[in-house]
């Protein structure tokens, strides 16, 4: 009967459980078939099928589309399993299916096919965190807060510039994901093993049926190529680096109390039982772990490989599907952590000054006079550490004063007046001041907000 030696010599004996990508395939099913389907009927309209066995292929795939991947028959591979029902249903002509093709265009195209949907989803989720993130700045454009850079109190700025600037970085994570869908939504079906097909093949013509936008032109790269299965997982890693940093500042907000988190987003500990903590932004923080690791996994695996198809392959493809799955759950995480947080302006504001974090403003406020920046930088720098920390804005005049007339000769109202002192020093009007483009001034950021 059809088959008989691949079924029997080439079994694959003690190995046979090694060699199957069989359950792992489950996820490229439904593009098998759609794959299998565009392939019968392109062979139909160029003649090198008939009507009549085309038609009754295309019965039986919908047959074994009913009956479900888990009915498949013992096979390789999904290729190679729905190729076995196909014949099983149809008789020998069922093999016409797989004229002018190979498993290695197939099982390209079909992860194509498949990973357009998963590449939108993770960008659906993308836009959603951009979403939940706009919103929450929007809301949150007046919360003045402390900044960090080191860890340490550096100037004050607010929650909504804050979360903005995470939208910013989103949004270059989603342009990623699409640019890499663009050149994943292309076709190499008809390059058949490598080597291309004596058929009158028409590879636009199934490109077009199954939504790609074009073909991949050579044969050999067509079924050799994985290169987008890299900068997908690139893309997935890059974007999951950005949401462990999210996660990070979520996790230290709450700590801080600038912040607290949804009891739905939130767990609390077996043994001690006043405690709430942010394990769903420490498992988004975690994903970053999974892509990176399909990342190096897949790069591992294809480094070195020669053309054209190599079994290794097999054994690329799941690194795509496991970062996909990872990062785009939690990007929808994330999201849901965003849009549910609600910030605590009395504990933002209460930290917003600590660690003379509006100096930076005294020293503007100098150089805006003529002084140079480097001199109003060090007679700040003096002041500041001739004061304790927790000092009051008298103490720290008192020694801006005694550091000018060192430094430039003249107290410090000669140059700056008690009343603009009190205001740059005051953490919300140095955020107001700070009002150039994409800045965190109230106004800026709405400008920012709009563009
Ligand atoms: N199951 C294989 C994969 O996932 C495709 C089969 C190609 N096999 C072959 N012997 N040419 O890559």
């Amino acid at each position: 009967g059809a088959g008989v030696i691949r079924r029997e010599r080439f079994a694959g004996g003690p190995a046979r459980s090694f060699l199957s990508s069989l359950a792992a395939d489950e996820r490229i099913f439904a593009a098998d078939l759609a794959v299998d389907r565009a392939h019968v009927v392109m062979l139909a309209e160029q003649g090198i099928i008939g009507d009549d066995e085309a038609a009754d292929i295309l019965a039986a795939l919908d047959d074994v589309e009913a009956e479900g991947h888990d009915a498949l028959p013992d096979g390789e591979d999904v290729h190679e399993a729905v190729e076995s029902a196909v014949v099983d249903r149809v008789g020998p002509d069922g093999g016409k299916m797989h004229t002018a093709r190979s498993r290695n265009d197939e099982v390209a195209a079909c992860i194509r096919y498949r990973l357009r949907e998963d590449l939108l989803a993770a960008v659906e989720a993308t836009l959603a965190l951009r979403e939940a993130l706009l919103d929450a700045a929007a809301d949150e454009a007046e919360t003045v807060m402390p900044g960090f850079t080191h860890r340490q109190f550096a100037q004050p700025t607010t929650a909504g510039h804050f979360l903005a600037s995470y939208a910013g970085a989103l949004e270059r994570d989603t342009a990623r994901l699409l640019d890499v869908y663009d050149r994943t939504n292309q076709s190499p079906l008809g390059g058949a093993a490598f080597a291309g097909t004596p058929f009158d093949v028409d590879r636009e013509r199934t490109a077009d049926m199954l939504g790609f936008d074009g073909v991949v032109e050579n044969s050999t790269d067509a079924s050799s190529a994985r290169d987008f299965l890299a900068e997908t997982c690139a893309a997935l890693a890059t974007l999951a680096t950005t949401l462990s940093g999210l996660a990070t500042d979520g996790i230290e907000g709450a700590k801080d109390g600038y912040l607290v988190l949804s009891d739905d987003y939130s767990s609390t500990s077996s043994i001690m039982p006043q405690k709430k903590n942010p394990d769903t932004l420490e498992l988004v923080r975690a994903a970053a772990g999974d892509a990176v690791g399909s990342l190096t996994g897949l790069l591992t695996t294809l480094k070195g490989l020669p053309r054209a198809y190599n079994r290794d392959l097999q054994r690329a493809t799941p690194h795509a599907w496991e970062a996909v799955d990872s990062v785009t759950e939690a990007t929808e995480v994330a999201a849901g952590a965003v849009a549910t947080a609600e910030w605590d302006a009395e504990a933002c504001a209460a930290d917003a000054g600590a660690g003379f974090s509006t100096a930076t403003g005294v020293a503007d406020a100098l150089a805006m006079t003529g002084v140079p920046f480097r001199t109003a930088h060090e007679l700040v720098a003096t002041a500041a550490a001739d004061t304790p920390n927790g000092a009051d804005t008298d103490a720290l005049a008192a020694n801006l004063d005694a550091a000018a007339a060192d430094v430039l000769g003249e107290p410090l109202d000669s140059f700056v007046s008690r009343e603009e002192l009190d205001s740059v020093l005051d953490p919300a009007g140095s955020v107001a001041a700070r009002d150039s483009r994409g800045g965190p001034a109230p106004d800026a950021l709405a400008e920012s907000l709009a563009r």
